[in-house]
């Protein structure tokens, strides 16, 4: 391969060889990927029978493959790959605490598997799935129409100049979820401010436990609880006022 972009670029004007290899390495690189993809998308249609939903169809088509979807979902006997295990992140949070007719605002939601399996299996009244990954969200709303349940989806990057806590804050949720999505985002502090609004929030973490509760009753919860808390593996808490 590589003797192979040699002989091409060599045949370049001398000033053209430096980017010309770059860019074949870059074509060769992108190209790898996208058989890569439909290589990984075959292999999970080939699980599914002809006459199967045309919407688990779609989802397998919109299935993030090779770059991964956040969770490994395994949906109606076909397996859609991601980087951790969604049943045992779905079995640490479905009774953390009672979803029964809530409003629930999962802030990072990625795909929103979360939004959609506390409408589907928990019979939450409403929830808005917030993430600022339009490529995800989309997915989350095909997720969603499969089960036949309807999160409100809504693209908001919390680090920008918006008033886009204001805007959130009107669906009035029970409910707060924040898993995962500190981390990532640049005004930490803004950000925990807008959690400490509200009454209820389910929280992971990337630091330890006592880093975590100390962090949010300084924020302005009265209780931290733990969920889940496994070595090796980030704790799931519920911090209440
Ligand atoms: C590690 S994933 C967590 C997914 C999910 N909350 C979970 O753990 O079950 C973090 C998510 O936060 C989102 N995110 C990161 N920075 C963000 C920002 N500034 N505004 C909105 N969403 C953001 C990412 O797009 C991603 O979907």
């Amino acid at each position: 391969m590589y003797s192979m972009i040699n002989w091409f670029t060599a045949r370049l004007p001398i000033e053209y060889r430096t980017p010309g290899r770059f860019w074949i390495m870059m074509m060769g690189h992108n190209s790898f990927l996208r058989i890569w993809h439909k290589v990984g998308i075959g292999r999970q249609r080939e699980q599914v029978p002809s006459n199967a939903d045309p919407k688990l169809k779609a989802l397998i088509d919109a299935w993030p493959c090779c770059r991964t979807g956040y969770y490994t979902v395994d949906i109606a006997g076909v397996q859609l790959p991601g980087g951790r295990s969604w049943s045992e992140r779905w079995g640490a949070i479905e009774s953390a605490t009672d979803y029964d007719n809530k409003t629930i605002l999962e802030l990072g939601c990625n795909q929103a598997i979360l939004s959609t399996s506390l409408m589907k299996f928990c019979n939450a009244k409403q929830t808005i799935a917030v993430d600022i990954d339009k490529r995800a969200l989309r997915t989350g709303n095909i997720l969603a129409d499969y089960y036949g349940v309807s999160p409100t989806f809504i693209r908001v990057d919390f680090d920008a100049q918006t008033a886009w806590e204001d805007m959130l804050t009107a669906y009035q949720p029970d409910i707060v979820t924040a898993m995962s999505v500190l981390n990532w985002v640049k005004d930490k502090d803004r950000f925990v401010a807008f959690l400490s609004r509200f009454d209820q929030l389910l929280y992971e973490g990337h630091r330890s436990v006592e880093v975590e509760t100390d962090y949010l009753l300084k924020s302005g919860f009265a209780k931290v609880d733990i969920v889940e808390s496994k070595p090796g593996r980030r704790a799931v808490l519920l911090a209440t006022k």
